[in-house]
């Protein structure tokens, strides 16, 4: 199985970043998924599907990914809007306290999308609930879980990304770490580099932005916004319950 992992999409932002808008960004990808990664079985948006959650936003969203031949499920971000979000895609399922979370089976796993959303805050939360509803679905799988959520469930090392952390990561490692033979990968956005890290001993990936990368600065405690680094999206190719992840760069088309 092959599925497509996009992430920090934005659209609506006004970030100033030379060649590119969110939108021109997200029909580049979405072009070069057509070409070479059309036979993928489901692509997974990893939250900051906007900038601001606004309804003309995700309007947007959905226009520029119809395209795509594969179903799309999604999770929301510090950026999105958790009702608007709902009104956009109101065939999402949402779990028994409305948060944006769900599980289904594709391939050889359960993939399991986390809901970290925290209103008025940058970095992510997994209160009201959302940390049992994630032990039922672990205690009740039955086959190797994919863990998706936008913030990401390991230390990053860039002192300035830290502050927008998830807040109660330490509980989702413990999560993990009882749930580890089921728990096979956790893939999370947000952190806009590409980066590999373990929780509990078990592998975890932070995707690279749709539209904007942020510097890989070991020292600097001050987030600074972007750096130049080309945009990606993920590609993820299954063998039994092994996994390949691939960060993908995708060219702009000329102007
Ligand atoms: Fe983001
Ligand atoms: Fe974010």
């Amino acid at each position: 199985m092959k599925f497509i992992i996009l992430s920090d999409i934005h659209i609506g932002s006004k970030k100033q970043v030379p060649g590119r808008t969110p939108v021109d960004s997200l029909h580049a990808a979405v072009a070069h998924i057509n070409e070479r990664n059309a036979d993928a079985e489901l692509c997974i948006l990893l939250g900051d599907l906007t900038e601001t959650g606004s309804d003309e936003e995700y309007a947007a969203l959905k226009e520029a990914l119809r395209p795509l031949p594969m179903p799309c499920r999604m999770i929301i971000g510090n950026h999105d809007e958790r009702e608007g979000f709902k009104r956009a895609f109101p065939e999402t399922p949402v779990d028994a306290g409305g948060f944006a979370q769900q599980v289904f089976d594709a391939g050889d796993f359960r993939f399991v999308l986390l809901d970290t959303y925290w209103p008025g805050n940058g970095g992510g939360i997994l209160d009201g609930g959302r940390l049992d509803w994630l032990e039922a679905q672990l205690s009740a799988a039955d086959k190797p879980c994919l863990l998706f959520l936008h913030h990401p469930p390991f230390d990053s090392g860039v002192p300035g990304f830290e502050a927008l952390r998830l807040e109660d990561r330490p509980a989702l490692q413990s999560l993990v770490a009882a749930h580890a033979e089921k728990v096979r990968a956790l893939f999370s956005g947000h952190c806009h580099m590409t980066v590999s890290a373990t929780v509990a001993g078990r592998p975890a990936f932070g995707m690279r932005s749709l539209f904007y990368q942020i510097p890989q600065d070991f020292v600097n405690p001050k987030l600074k916004g972007s750096d130049t680094a080309p945009p990606a999206y993920g590609v993820v190719l299954t063998n039994g319950t092994d996994l390949t992840v691939h960060s993908v760069d995708f060219d702009l088309p000329a102007a």
